[in-house]
């Protein structure tokens, strides 16, 4: 029973919360890790979406040293901060309290601030010494008093929830000159502090908080003395302490209990501060005990005793009494409680608040770990009403409004918490982010700053400013949570009928045989090329792994059709290795045994409806012409129109789908000349099957680029706006071996629509409109700022990782790149030629990961053919099977198939990705199961009979496309080739 985030409480008179017993050791909670060890990356860092319950309260913090200022206002007493931040050198830049955001001139302006947030409650605390200057109740500072009126009265009015810290760390120093918590007089002294505050504000104040990290205070003030008043004794003045602080706890709860819950009936618990703990080796009993006991020894220290049976937790009691015992000492450096205390003390605290923080941004990894945090604490403490009080993050660097780092720990932060709440029942109900505005860190003074707001501390108003993560934060409390976005939901539908599913792989990547470098030539009359060479060089590539043996696809063509079938892909792009056919690279020599491997051997095996997308050149240029310059060199125009020709003669018969240059930006690897030729050579190729091949072979031939989508990191930024519209037209796809050259895309425009000064007019007109279709690879996206040209780049902490650091999964920049594509190129019929994830480590069969992402990205890709009407051909998923992944060699895994690169005979398995796939193509889509059954939907049983059924349709379709083709034979040369034109613009 606890009252809910309003002004009217309607509670039982007493909301004691349930006695339990003591920890075991190690406790209970260690259900938790076992959970969460079993628990694939996936399943953690897979963002969650969903709101939380009706009466959830947001909030944002703050405390009074920090921010209030006036620090001798009015009758104020000196506090133990005033005292220590007043000797230079305690701080950093001998910044002091004295004035830090003046908080106690702007009632007002904090309030108009928090409104404009939307927040529910607001958490300060009171300053001790400005209520009562000397510590004691015969000194009442009414101006004080009137302080703290006005900031409640107004907060009340607009209607946000105070939530009051009564002791956050600042001590009146005439306290502290009579031992401080050291001495248990201060038990009277702050219980008679707490009095006075629930019989002057209670009226309006419902949530009260005793003492705020009373863990802090034991140990930071009086054990290792960095805070005042910097008693260091960290042996035995902790235990002491915080056995006083836990008394002076229990007093005043007992009074608010006894005097003041019945009228006021609002809630009362301390504060601790807890960093989570993870076993070194989740399935280690050792390390797992190692966590326990490091959370016993930080929270159970006072929430052992305050929530479970009034005394410490066991594992403290025979850790330190052991100690003392070896130390020689007469008793234990934990002090121990009478049954009377244990009894005063049991069950005084009526919700669990705490904060929880994690050192540094720079330090966090994916894992955060306020979900096992929030799990931890339900199992521990029986399931109470937890609000987390403050979690935030300091950014070291200058205070800036544009703070998107914030804005990423709170987008996970908050989602963490989402999941304990609404997976896992943890009964969460409420958040406060740390800090409402910046202010003055301890310590560190004014830097790092935590604030949602900025505030200038060298203008003497002490300005504030509201940061980007304010309207952030603001946009959450609106919504209760981070509901899943009108765009990001699942889109039930079909593909246009004769939409082709394709799968891909590149030649040096799956079939490259052994070769001997000495001679230059390899298997069967190939040639080297300058992926030979360079996976031959020492320390390029991971693990020095080269694509010598690689699939051993040159060797295994009925295993790798075999996989091709039971995908049901109606298309498969490969590509083919210029110097196996031509092995130095020019038409001088011919092997006719790499021509017949393409043309009988493999081609030939292809099931009547598999048809082939042929990629001419992907990056494996011959040796022999990189000798002589490579790409650089312009006779390579014409030698690539050559090397283009002699497949058009030889292989056009059965190819009807080709590429010519597959993201030639990662292959310009010096700028401007090499994308020239790369363009050029492109232009020649097109032109030549334009005119001499199309006419009898009808086939399609263009250009694939890569692109990844860019969004601009702060959209509301012009700069950062700019930025993500440079990358998009400057691609910059970081192949570590190929440094990316800047200016392709703008050659890229050349081809698809506009011309560009780097050509003369003739190459102009040469190039432009040298396409058929607009091939298109796409992985991922970035956010893109303006750093430098053509711009900085980075990722939302709460994308999904891959097993690539360049990929996260992005699904939702698919759909807009789709669509940008489809306006900025005038509306080009599109393929997706390339479109997958990678993973790393430990094989898996069961790759969820994949499955999601071909999955969200299809997806997309539907929204954009149904949604914006973009004019989407194909998609071909990468891969077919796992490869040699150019510089990280064969870490980071593409494949729908597994390949074990450890056996010798490179067997390939299906991942469930592959299943998941072929059912996608199976249904062209994906149908709404609320219409009704969808045989394509259903497990087939040895996946014989729709094998079969496939096949059948198959041969129908042959027939009747036979048929077509008698008619069609009967038109005249001239119409044909119009007729193909029109038939390709269908
Ligand atoms: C603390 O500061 C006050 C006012 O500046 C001063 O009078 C007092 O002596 C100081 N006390 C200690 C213990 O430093
Ligand atoms: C802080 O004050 C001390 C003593 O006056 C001085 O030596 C030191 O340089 C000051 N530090 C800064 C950063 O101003």
């Amino acid at each position: 029973a606890v009252p809910h985030n309003s002004l009217t409480f309607d509670l039982p008179v007493s909301s004691k919360l349930p006695n339990l017993p003591a920890s075991e050791v190690p406790s209970k909670a260690k259900v938790v890790w076992h959970k969460f060890s079993s628990q694939t990356d996936f399943e953690r860092d897979m963002y969650f979406y969903g709101t939380f319950p009706e009466d959830f309260t947001w909030g944002v913090s703050s405390a009074a040293y920090q921010i209030e200022g006036g620090w001798d206002a009015d009758g104020k007493g000196p506090s133990i901060w005033d005292n220590f931040t007043h000797v230079p050198g305690n701080i950093k830049n001998n910044d002091t309290g004295d004035i830090a955001c003046d908080s106690y001139n702007k009632v007002e302006e904090d309030i108009y601030l928090l409104r404009a947030l939307g927040v529910k409650n607001y958490r300060f605390s009171l300053s001790w010494p400005r209520i009562f200057p000397n510590g004691r109740n015969n000194s009442i500072n009414s101006h004080g008093v009137d302080y703290y009126n006005r900031l409640i009265d107004g907060l009340v009015a607009n209607n946000i929830t105070p939530i009051i810290t009564l002791y956050h760390w600042d001590l009146p120093q005439a306290l502290q000159d009579i031992g401080g918590w050291e001495s248990s007089a201060l038990i009277d002294l702050f219980d008679s502090y707490a009095d006075f505050c629930f019989r002057t504000f209670g009226d309006r104040v419902k949530f009260w908080i005793t003492i705020n990290e009373p863990q802090v205070i034991a140990w930071a003030s009086y054990g290792s003395g960095e805070l005042p008043p910097n008693v260091k004794d960290p042996g035995s003045a902790p235990y002491k302490v915080a056995h006083i602080l836990l008394k002076a706890h229990a007093r005043v709860y007992h009074t608010y209990d006894d005097k003041y819950r019945a009228s006021q009936r609002g809630v009362i618990a301390l504060c601790p501060n807890i960093d989570w703990a993870e076993p070194k080796t989740p399935s280690d009993p050792k390390d797992i005990e190692a966590a326990d006991r490091y959370l016993q020894f930080l929270v159970g220290w006072f929430a052992h005793p305050v929530f479970k049976n009034g005394d410490y937790p066991e594992v403290m009691k025979w850790k330190v009494g052991n100690r003392s015992e070896l130390q020689n000492l007469p008793s234990s450096r934990l002090p121990v409680f009478t049954a009377e205390e244990r009894d005063y003390i049991r069950g005084t605290a009526d919700v669990f608040f705490f904060n929880t923080y994690t050192s540094k941004i720079e330090v966090l990894t994916k894992v955060d770990s306020s979900w096992r945090l929030l799990n931890w604490i339900k199992e521990e403490y029986g399931n109470p009403p937890i609000y987390i009080i403050e979690n935030g993050v300091g950014l070291a660097t200058k205070s800036s409004i544009d703070d998107n780092t914030r804005i990423f720990y709170y987008k996970t932060y908050i989602d963490e918490a989402l999941k304990a709440y609404k997976l896992d029942g943890v009964n969460l109900k409420g958040y406060n982010a740390w800090s409402f505005m910046d202010n003055f860190e301890w310590l560190n003074g004014y830097d790092p700053t935590f604030g949602l707001h900025q505030v200038d501390f060298d203008n003497p108003n002490r300005p504030r400013t509201p940061k980007r993560s304010a309207v952030y934060y603001a946009e959450i409390i609106r919504n209760n949570g981070i509901p899943l976005p009108k765009e990001d939901e699942f889109l039930y539908g079909e593909f246009p009928k004769n939409f082709w599913w394709s799968v891909a792989t590149a030649a040096y990547q799956v079939r490259k045989p052994r070769r001997n470098l000495k001679v230059s030539v390899d298997t069967d009359g190939k040639g080297l090329s300058i992926w030979d060479k360079f996976s031959h060089t020492p320390l390029k590539i991971s693990n020095d792994d080269t694509g010598d043996v690689a699939c051993d696809s040159y060797h295994k063509i009925e295993e790798d059709v075999e996989m091709l079938k039971s995908l049901k892909v109606s298309h498969y792009r490969f590509s083919i290795s210029w110097s196996r056919i031509l092995p130095d690279g020019t038409t001088r020599y011919i092997n006719e045994m790499g021509l017949n491997y393409y043309e009988r051997d493999w081609l030939s095996l292809f099931p009547f409806c598999l048809s082939p997308q042929v990629t001419l050149y992907h990056w494996d240029l011959p040796q022999a012409l990189q000798n002589v310059g490579g790409w650089e060199n312009d006779t390579i125009v014409q030698r690539f129109k050559e090397y283009a020709e002699l497949l058009f003669q030889r292989l056009g018969d059965k190819v009807k789908f080709w590429i010519t240059l597959n993201e030639p930006y990662n292959a310009a690897y010096s700028p401007y000349v090499v994308g020239h030729n790369l363009i050029k050579a492109h232009a020649e190729a097109w032109h030549l099957y334009n005119e001499t091949y199309r006419a009898k072979q009808g086939g399609l031939i263009s250009i694939t680029i890569n692109s990844d989508w860019a969004e601009p990191r702060n959209p509301h930024n012009q700069e950062d706006v700019e930025a993500a519209r440079r990358y998009l037209q400057v691609q910059r796809h970081p192949v570590p071996a190929l440094p990316a050259a800047p200016g392709f895309g703008f050659m890229l425009f050349s081809v698809f629509c506009c011309s560009l000064p780097e050509f003369t007019e003739s190459e102009k007109q040469r190039i432009k409109g040298t396409y058929d279709y607009f091939g298109l690879n796409h992985y991922t996206t970035v956010l893109a700022y303006n750093l430098n040209y053509p711009a900085g780049v980075m990722s939302d902490r709460s994308w999904l990782n891959s097993g690539s650091v360049w990929l996260k999964v992005t699904p939702f920049g698919f759909r807009k790149l789709l669509r940008w594509i489809k306006e900025e190129y005038n509306d080009p019929p599109i393929y997706v030629t390339e479109n997958g994830v990678s993973e790393r480590g430990a094989f898996n069969l069961n790759d969820t990961w994949r499955t999601h992402y071909h999955r969200s990205y299809i997806n997309e890709a539907l929204k954009a053919v149904v949604l914006d009407g973009v004019d989407l051909r194909g998609y071909t998923a990468w891969s077919l099977m796992d490869n040699f992944e150019w510089a990280v060699g064969f870490d980071e895994r593409f494949g729908l198939y597994h390949v074990n690169f450890t056996d010798p005979n490179l067997p390939r398995r299906p991942k469930a990705s592959a299943r998941f796939y072929s059912q996608i193509i199976n249904c062209n889509g994906f149908p709404d199961p609320a219409t009704g059954s969808h045989p394509c939907l259903e497990p087939e049983p040895e996946g014989k009979r729709s094998l079969y059924v496939h096949f059948a349709l198959c041969v129908v379709v042959v027939l009747v496309l036979a048929l077509l083709a008698y008619k069609y034979g009967k038109l005249s040369k001239r119409s044909r080739k119009r007729k193909h034109m029109e038939l390709h613009k269908l």
